[in-house]
């Protein structure tokens, strides 16, 4: 079957690339499943339903987030219904609403999905990511298990792929851990020894010419030191995605970054 995992989705920019280039994406690779990265797709801030059911309408199966996704207060109305909406795992066990893992099923696979977030410059109040995670895969059966991994720290995503990869000989060529959060894509798509597969950060889609798809208002904040509120930048998208390719264990990890068009 094939798998698209799309990362970030920054605000109308974000939603506009995606309109226009999934539909063919989707018919040219015969995809079977999408999951994206949604913590900054309404207005940069988080989720809200409008947007949810946009992109639910586009094919989008299962949602994933990160520090964003509680950024607009609509969320806590409705995280706790929507079973495909992921928010990272975590977080301490007292009264959070939502989910940080879900098991969803496919063309007869059950795919289990984890978000998670890093610890490294992102919040030291959240719980150890590595354990929690390692509890959820001894846990479940599945026959494909995405890992969202939102970090800001690269050493610390290959840590966390190393670490799952080491606790599940067994299970690694089911496994695939892919980063989001930085915005930026990585080009270290790696199947590794054990058939796991891996990327650093599949990178945002949204506004590619503006700061990590913010407006460049922001930029004071970086010449004054004064904190500025970010604006989403609405130029040219991008779409920056990966496409997983897995029968009975994980075949292939493709990165894809393609332009909207201008007119
Ligand atoms: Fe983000
Ligand atoms: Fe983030």
């Amino acid at each position: 079957m094939n798998i698209l995992i799309i990362g970030d989705v920054i605000g109308r920019a974000g939603r506009r690339a995606l309109k226009a280039l999934l539909p063919e994406l989707i018919k040219e690779y015969d995809i079977d499943f999408i999951v994206s990265n949604a913590e900054n797709a309404a207005g940069g801030f988080g989720l809200t339903l409008k947007v949810y059911e946009e992109l639910s309408s586009l094919g989008i199966d299962v949602f994933t987030s990160g520090n964003h996704i509680w950024d607009n207060k609509e969320i806590f109305s409705f995280i706790d219904q929507k079973e495909n909406v992921l928010r990272p795992i975590n977080y301490s066990k007292e009264n959070i609403p939502g989910r940080g893992f879900g098991l969803f099923r496919k063309k007869d696979k059950n795919i289990l999905i984890i978000n998670a977030m890093g610890r490294v410059f992102m919040g030291s109040n959240l719980e150890n990511p590595f354990f929690m995670v390692k509890d959820i895969i001894s846990q479940y059966e599945f026959d494909l298990c995405l890992v969202d991994f939102h970090a800001e720290a690269t050493a610390e995503k290959y840590a966390f792929a190393l670490y799952m990869e080491h606790e599940f000989p067994e299970k690694a060529n089911k496994i695939c851990i892919y980063g989001t959060h930085t915005h930026v894509p990585t080009a270290d798509n790696f199947i590794f020894p054990s058939g796991m597969a891996y990327v650093t950060d599949i990178g945002m889609t949204g506004a590619w010419h503006s700061i990590i798809g913010t407006s460049y208002d922001a930029i004071s904040k970086y010449l004054t030191g004064l904190p500025v509120r970010f604006e989403v930048d609405s130029s040219q998208g991008i779409l920056n995605a990966i496409l997983l390719k897995a029968q009975d264990k994980i075949e292939s990890i493709q990165r894809f970054q393609i332009f909207e068009n201008v007119v």
